[in-house]
């Protein structure tokens, strides 16, 4: 009969060493086979994902990401920048690392003009003469891409691109590439978000001031009624370090387009208004147009009222009630504002549509469609 007391004391038995230890090489070759497997389906996932670009420039453009997801062969397009819009620059070689977008050659040498794929023509650099724009030979796919972020008003010559363009691209939705000035994005969960201690009431901030227009009249009339303090070249000054902090102490700003037309909501609204958590009061397009783009009560129309003294009168009700006010706010646990910051953004955007919109099409007159609706 073995002792099995002895045994189980006498730690110099080598069969018991020989037994434990592997025991203890099972245990860690089990360990081992966990760990491989937990690391397996970690690079699964992060394999699966490894396109997607970093959160910060995924919410620069987050939409453009499904349509490009896997395709890695993607034909470069050689695509001219015709000029610096306004003059500035902005990197060319940002839409696969900052928005996923494969396959574009963004350049702005004029000397690939003769077998370029697409020409992007930025109309206000150019409307001043025929002779700012691209001239032949043109090859038969080459695509000339209209690019405009200007209101009607401001834009000229438009008869000098008839018959020129393939492609539209400015803040109008009907465009063929568009590129508005903000959008709001539907959330999955509901967001949280602090509203600001307010303490003032409405700020309106001009950069061009065009006296006897709609917006200006508008103000005139609303001031008598109601405090406006007014930023701007020719009023309070505003620094951008203080920009944010300024405005956010405002209940309510003056989005006021300096014309109505179609689809026109401009950073006034996307930046000042939503961007520093203020009530925007706008007037430019219709309320229908404004509701095509955000909820319809998150903003207050000028229309919405018979008079700028009717306007204040609510303005000021709101000012005195809480809950009304912060009414105006709802929205905002189900949409987060996205603006499009840096023109690469809209290049992009642009080389984007140029991939997925093949084959032929014209734009007869860019003037009827942009100026007559
Ligand atoms: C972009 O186009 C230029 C001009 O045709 C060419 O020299 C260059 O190699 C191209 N770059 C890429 C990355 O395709
Ligand atoms: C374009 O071509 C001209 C003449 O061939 C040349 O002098 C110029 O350096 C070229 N520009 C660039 C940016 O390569
Ligand atoms: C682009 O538009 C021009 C001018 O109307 C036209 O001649 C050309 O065939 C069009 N090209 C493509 C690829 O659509």
């Amino acid at each position: 009969m073995v002792d099995l007391t002895s045994a189980a004391t006498n730690k110099t038995n080598p069969a018991r060493r020989k037994s434990k230890k592997r025991r203890l090489l099972c245990i860690f070759f089990l360990i081992l086979l966990v760990l491989l497997v937990i690391i397996s389906i970690w690079f699964c996932i992060f394999v699966s994902t490894v396109d997607i670009p970093k959160e910060g420039a995924c919410s620069r453009h987050a939409e453009l990401q499904p349509y490009y997801k896997g395709r890695g062969d993607i034909k470069p397009l050689l695509i001219l920048v015709w000029t610096w819009p306004f003059g500035e620059r902005f990197p060319l070689d940002t839409c696969l690392s900052e928005f996923g977008v494969p396959g574009c050659n963004l350049t702005i040498d004029r000397n690939v003009s003769d077998h370029a794929d697409a020409i992007i023509i930025h109309h206000y650099d150019i409307m001043q003469s025929r002779d700012l724009l691209p001239k032949g030979p043109r090859p038969h796919y080459q695509r000339w891409v209209w690019f405009n972020f200007e209101s009607p008003i401001i834009i000229k010559n438009l008869d000098m691109v008839e018959n020129l363009i393939n492609l539209t691209m400015t803040y109008r939705q009907d465009s063929d590439i568009f590129i508005p000035y903000g959008f709001l994005k539907q959330m999955n969960i509901p967001q949280t978000f602090t509203i600001p201690t307010k303490t003032k009431l409405v700020a309106w901030l001009v950069s061009m001031w065009y006296s006897g227009n709609r917006r200006t009249k508008y103000y005139e009339e609303l001031r008598k009624y109601i405090q406006i303090d007014v930023y701007g070249k020719e009023h309070k000054p505003l620094n951008w370090e203080d920009f944010s902090s300024t405005l956010e102490q405002y209940k309510f700003y003056l989005a006021f387009e300096n014309c109505g037309h179609k689809d026109y909501i401009t950073e006034k609204l996307w930046r000042n208004a939503f961007g520093n958590m203020m009530v925007p009061v706008v007037l430019g397009a219709t309320r229908e147009n404004y509701e095509r783009f955000m909820p319809s009560d998150s903003f207050i129309h000028v229309d919405d009222f018979s008079s700028p003294k009717d306007l204040s009168e609510f303005l000021l009700v709101l000012d005195k009630d809480d809950v009304k006010y912060k009414q105006y706010f709802n929205w905002r646990s189900r949409y987060t504002v996205e603006r499009n910051i840096g023109w690469d953004t809209h290049f992009c955007k642009a080389c984007s549509v140029l991939h997925q919109v093949n084959g032929y099409q014209t734009i007869p007159s860019i003037e009827k469609w942009f100026i007559n609706k």
